[in-house]
């Protein structure tokens, strides 16, 4: 029997100093009335039910969990355009505070599934009362569209327990297929949504000055 709360603690810790760090970015980009690249930021721990069932789907000994089990600590960051995703992996390469692991980029090549999204898995240092604890943290950065498009396939995987019945599938690949065509065409007005964006946010500031 595991004890699950010490052992989830320093996870808890990372989600929260992270979640706190990247909405910093974001907060500095607003502040300098400079588009951003980070439109929102979530995080979590994996809930136990949920590690239970990933080790029993993977056969991951439980005492291998630490190691072996990447998204125990999970971040994701949401971008408007697919153009910030870059921006925002860029800023995360030259951070210090935490070592790139693993980069695995399901955008130029999407699963099978629909799903597209940049990875990232960090190893985070946490400072715990025994000392620095090295943690494993998996950062998913993404676009709205390729977010909403996720969370609904989610959801459909947790209600036929991964067993999604083909005609939905195939529904959601072409819901994948708009949600690509969405980044796209928004990409091509995004001069024009950044523009309307930083006067809306230069209006903001003003009034708060009053
Ligand atoms: P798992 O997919 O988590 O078992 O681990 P993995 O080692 O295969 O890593 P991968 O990069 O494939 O996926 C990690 C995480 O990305 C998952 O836990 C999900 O949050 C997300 N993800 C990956 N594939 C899909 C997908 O097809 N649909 C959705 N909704 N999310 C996905
Ligand atoms: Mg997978």
């Amino acid at each position: 029997m595991k004890n699950w709360d010490i052992f989830l603690t320093p996870y808890k810790q990372a989600v929260e100093e992270l979640k706190i760090k990247l909405k910093g970015i974001r907060e500095q980009y607003q502040k300098s009335s400079k588009h951003t690249p980070i439109e929102f930021v979530t995080g979590r721990v994996k809930p136990i039910s949920s590690i239970l069932d990933k080790a029993k789907r993977k056969n991951i000994p439980l005492d291998r969990l630490e190691e072996e089990m990447q998204d125990l600590a999970g971040l994701r960051i949401v971008t408007q355009f697919v153009e910030d995703i870059e921006t925002v992996v860029e800023i995360i390469r030259s951070r210090n505070d935490f070592v790139i692991v693993e980069e695995r980029d399901y955008i130029i090549e999407k699963k099978p599934s629909g799903y597209r999204s940049y990875h990232i898995v960090l190893q985070y240092p946490v400072q715990t009362i025994e000392g620095e604890k090295q943690i494993l943290v998996e950062l998913q950065i993404r676009t709205l569209a390729m977010n909403f498009w996720a969370i609904i396939e989610h959801s459909l995987n947790y209600k036929y327990s991964g067993e999604i019945p083909d005609y939905i599938k195939m529904r959601l690949q072409r819901a994948a297929e708009a949600a690509f065509r969405l980044d796209e065409e928004m990409s091509l007005i995004r001069d024009e949504v950044r523009e309307a964006q930083q006067i809306i946010t230069r209006k903001q500031e003003q009034g708060r000055k009053f």
